[in-house]
């Protein structure tokens, strides 16, 4: 059993599946540590169209996803899994941070692996309605995208790199031991060959091997996010 697990209900799984399936993604489901499935929302559509939008009672622009594929969806994918939980990306959702990637990832929980559903909403957004099957909603920060799916990669990959195995060996507590402060959002200036880059130098305390000095170094040059 992989330790995290997401079903992606989309209509746009090819834009999907180039990033899950490169660089540390495709290593995280190599290895057996994370999962990712695809369901067509379309799959669900009604009639012979296979409609999954509709226009908005009161009037107004665009279309919106219906109820009933969105719960059909969902519900194929419980039926297997009832405890899959479902993550909605929405503007109007809470913002996505370190610490909240930390609670997905359930570092440090020797639980039953994670499922997450994410359901990546396109047009103009969504029958309030389909909120009550949804456990988290996420806005990936104040500005409107077209769909869900990018936000969809950024929770995937920000929560799949803290499972214990993915980036290299360190252990879920060396992870934890950050979970109550934002500092591994905290970084340095690093370096690497040449140590003389047209006459621009990597600073000499750096190539000492001294480490002590180095630590005290990084540490007095560490930077925080800017506004
Ligand atoms: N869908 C459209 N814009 C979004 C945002 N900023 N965050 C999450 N989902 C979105």
């Amino acid at each position: 059993m992989p330790k995290i697990k997401f079903t992606i209900i989309t209509l746009f799984e090819e834009a999907l599946r180039p990033y899950l399936e490169a660089s540390m993604m495709w290593k995280a489901a190599e290895k057996g540590l994370a999962e990712f499935e695809f369901v067509n929302l379309r799959d669900f559509g009604l009639g012979p169209h296979k409609s999954v939008d509709d226009t908005p009672y009161g009037g107004g622009d665009g279309m919106l996803l219906r109820c009933e594929p969105v719960f059909a969806a969902i519900e194929s994918v419980k039926e297997k899994d009832p405890s899959a939980k479902v993550i909605l990306p929405t503007p109007a959702g809470h913002l996505w941070t370190q610490n909240y990637a930390k609670k997905l990832a359930k570092i440090g929980e020797s639980t039953a692996p994670a499922h997450y559903i994410i359901l990546c909403p396109h047009y103009e957004g969504y029958d309030e309605r389909i909120l009550k099957l949804v456990d988290h909603k996420i806005s990936l920060g104040h500005y409107v995208l077209t769909g869900g799916e990018l936000p969809a990669l950024i929770i995937i990959d920000s929560v799949v790199r803290l499972v214990p195995g993915v980036l290299g060996g360190e252990t879920s507590a060396e992870i934890e031991s950050f979970s109550d402060n934002e500092n591994e959002l905290i970084e340095f200036p690093q370096y690497t060959k040449p140590a003389d880059f047209r006459g621009d130098k990597v600073p000499e305390i750096l190539l000492s091997g001294h480490h002590q000095k180095v630590d005290e170094w990084r540490k007095a040059h560490t930077k925080k996010a800017l506004d």
